[in-house]
């Protein structure tokens, strides 16, 4: 018996010297541990053996012996993995990703700068506008008194103070007058926030760019001008448009200006709700109570006031056909558009 666990032993221990995973250490303790394993065997020859106790114990040690190195073995594999992974771990290096792989404008940054580019050559100066704002510059300084109908569809997130998350960029409008005075021309993009259910067109967080022509005789048709040359040299393209009255508190007139869906060509899709159209620019002469409330003497001046959807502006000039891409954080999605 002494012999055979002899033979047995030095077996084993050239196969756990060769053992290299935790599988290999694994098959090992069922071809020795196992049910139909040596020991297991060892186990049955004892019939024939005359000194049962000496060759029981001889098995049995040599048993332990097995199971304290596979299970040692075994430890020493997973502290060897762990401490792999924290080696590789201290490797990132976010200097050396960089050097890798640059980093690149997220696709409202392209479509923003795009249109800063047209605006400045028509003479517009550029603004940037708080995200948190109050209640007078969000709504009451914009003709839409508290109890507006017109509130509904711009609710929002409330801070505790009272102050709110910009709904729409013509928030700054007030303050924009106030600093510039007239004659004025003024783009000012920002973030605004609605508290909506999203879908494929519809976001919580997206992009406005507001502009503000201010001076004497401004009328519609300078309004209707100043969008086309726009969209035409964002676009680089004849783009399709149309105009339809729309109720703003703060102009007067108001308009939709929507353009052809360029997803789908016109024919429908869910990114123009299957209209064809797309509202992108909805915009108006601004209401004397508003210039009155900026400090602009309505008696000599009048002006043209927009709010371009530029997160849709991007979805179409990009081609982008759900507008949750742009939140999600997904670098291959938004990666795609570095060299545009
Ligand atoms: N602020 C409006 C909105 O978010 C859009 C808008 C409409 C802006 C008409 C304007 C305008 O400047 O004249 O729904």
């Amino acid at each position: 018996m002494q012999e055979k666990i002899q033979v047995l032993r030095e077996a084993f221990q050239s196969a756990i010297a060769e053992a290299n995973t935790e599988e290999a250490l694994e098959s090992l303790r069922i071809a020795y541990l196992g049910k139909k394993g040596c020991i297991a065997d060892l186990m049955k020859g004892l019939r024939d053996v005359q000194d049962k106790k000496t060759a029981g114990q001889l098995i049995n040690d040599f048993k332990c012996e097995v199971e304290r190195a596979i299970t040692e073995g075994i430890e020493a594999k997973r502290a060897e993995a762990l401490s792999m992974q924290i080696r590789s771990a201290r490797k990132y290096n976010p200097t050396l990703m960089a050097e890798r792989e640059f980093g690149s404008y997220h696709p409202i940054t392209l479509a923003t700068r795009d249109c800063e580019e047209v605006f400045a050559g028509m003479g517009f100066t550029f603004e940037d506008y708080a995200e948190v704002v109050d209640d007078y510059e969000c709504f009451e300084a914009l003709n839409i008194p508290k109890h507006h109908p017109a509130r509904d569809m711009q609710d929002t997130y409330y801070l505790e103070n009272g102050q709110l998350l910009k709904t729409q960029t013509s928030a700054a409008q007030n303050a924009i007058m106030r600093k510039y005075g007239a004659p004025l021309r003024a783009i000012f993009p920002g973030r605004c926030f609605r508290n909506e259910s999203t879908d494929a067109c519809h976001e919580n967080t997206f992009f406005q760019m507001e502009g503000m022509m201010i001076d004497e005789n401004i009328s519609i048709s300078n309004l209707i001008y100043f969008m086309k040359t726009m969209l035409s040299e964002v676009f680089k393209r004849d783009i399709k448009v149309r105009l339809r009255p729309g109720f703003f508190p703060f102009v007067e007139p108001g308009f939709e200006l929507d353009i052809n869906c360029l997803i789908c060509g016109g024919e429908g899709c869910p990114s123009c709700k299957n209209s064809g159209w797309l509202e992108l620019c909805p915009c108006g002469m601004i209401h004397p109570n508003v210039l009155r409330e900026g400090g602009i003497d309505t008696e000599k001046y009048t002006g043209f006031a927009f709010g371009l959807g530029l997160t849709r502006l991007a979805m179409m000039k990009f081609g982008v056909k759900d507008i949750r891409d742009f939140n999600s954080g997904n670098l291959q999605a938004l990666m795609q558009f570095k060299s545009v």
